[in-house]
């Protein structure tokens, strides 16, 4: 195990034995922490293109050009959000699941170390009473490994927030109306993380998984309108697919796989 200081500032738990401190095996083969970067998903991706290993972790405290799904940016609060990426292999079966085994792993921390009722919301969000708290985005191949990212809203208040998402996303620490902050959360999520992109490495061991994210999912039966590059289907979504797809049926009782898309709910009623 090395921890890398990769700037003079570092991250709390400099030199610290992070594997052990976090319980994993692979994760934390080598940790990167940085007070202030562009995106820790660009500097996981360049550094497996070095030939970094399985398990490298990039933590930052801020960053500067943090990226979201469908070309969005990923805005922080400095010092207020967990933001983390890892490099995990590719499986050989179903890549997508790698998004839904990091979603879920955050939902899972979020559950059991802060206590609020988190779901996972299809395909990569992580939502607590109705306001997104948690985002992934996985990136690659780059040396045969996929860059996930976590983005986490820890500490801080939804007004705070771009005008864009105040009214849709939210702070742990405001749900939980306590005082959190993204430490708190490393040592939670980074088993969770790993058992689940262990579980994506054995055949048939991801049915087990995509078990647990159905027990979570925001979206199951909800009326949804779901945008899928230049066409709209709005419908009713029934569950995810084997293969971490969202399956919906349209108003005219057609069902549809959808492997992306972004969802808007429009409606909760059964
Ligand atoms: C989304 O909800 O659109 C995904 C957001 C993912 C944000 C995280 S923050 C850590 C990692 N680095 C990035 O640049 N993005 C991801």
């Amino acid at each position: 195990m090395s921890v890398v200081m990769a700037d003079r500032r570092g991250c709390a738990d400099e030199g610290a034995d992070l594997r052990a401190h976090w319980g994993t095996q692979v994760l934390g083969a080598r940790v990167y922490c940085y007070e202030q970067l562009d995106s820790t998903n660009l500097r996981a991706l360049e550094l497996a293109r070095r030939g970094a290993p399985e398990g490298t972790v990039v933590i930052a405290r801020h960053q500067t050009a943090g990226r979201g799904r469908l070309g969005r940016r990923w805005i922080d609060r400095p010092g207020g959000s967990l933001l983390l990426t890892v490099l995990v292999r590719a499986p050989d079966e179903a890549p997508a699941l790698v998004t839904v085994a990091a979603a879920l792993a955050a939902a899972e921390a979020v559950r059991e170390g802060v206590g609020l009722p988190a779901l996972v919301k299809w395909p990569n969000d992580v939502v607590v009473n109705d306001r997104k708290v948690a985002g992934v985005l996985a990136e690659g191949p780059a040396g045969g490994m996929i860059a996930v990212g976590v983005g986490m809203n820890v500490r801080g208040e939804s007004s705070e927030l771009p005008a864009e998402v105040r009214d849709t996303a939210g702070y742990l620490s405001q749900e939980a109306k306590r005082e959190l902050g993204p430490d708190d959360l490393l040592p939670v999520l980074m088993p969770r993380l790993e058992y689940n992109f262990l579980a994506l490495q054995h055949p048939g061991a991801s049915r087990e998984l995509l078990d647990r994210v159905r027990a979570l999912d925001y979206l199951a039966n909800k009326r949804v309108t779901v945008r899928v590059a230049d066409r709209q289907i709005s419908g009713r979504a029934l569950q995810w697919a084997d293969n971490g797809a969202l399956v919906i049926i349209d108003e005219a009782g057609c069902r549809h796989e959808l492997q992306a898309g972004e969802v808007t709910v429009v409606g909760s009623e059964a």
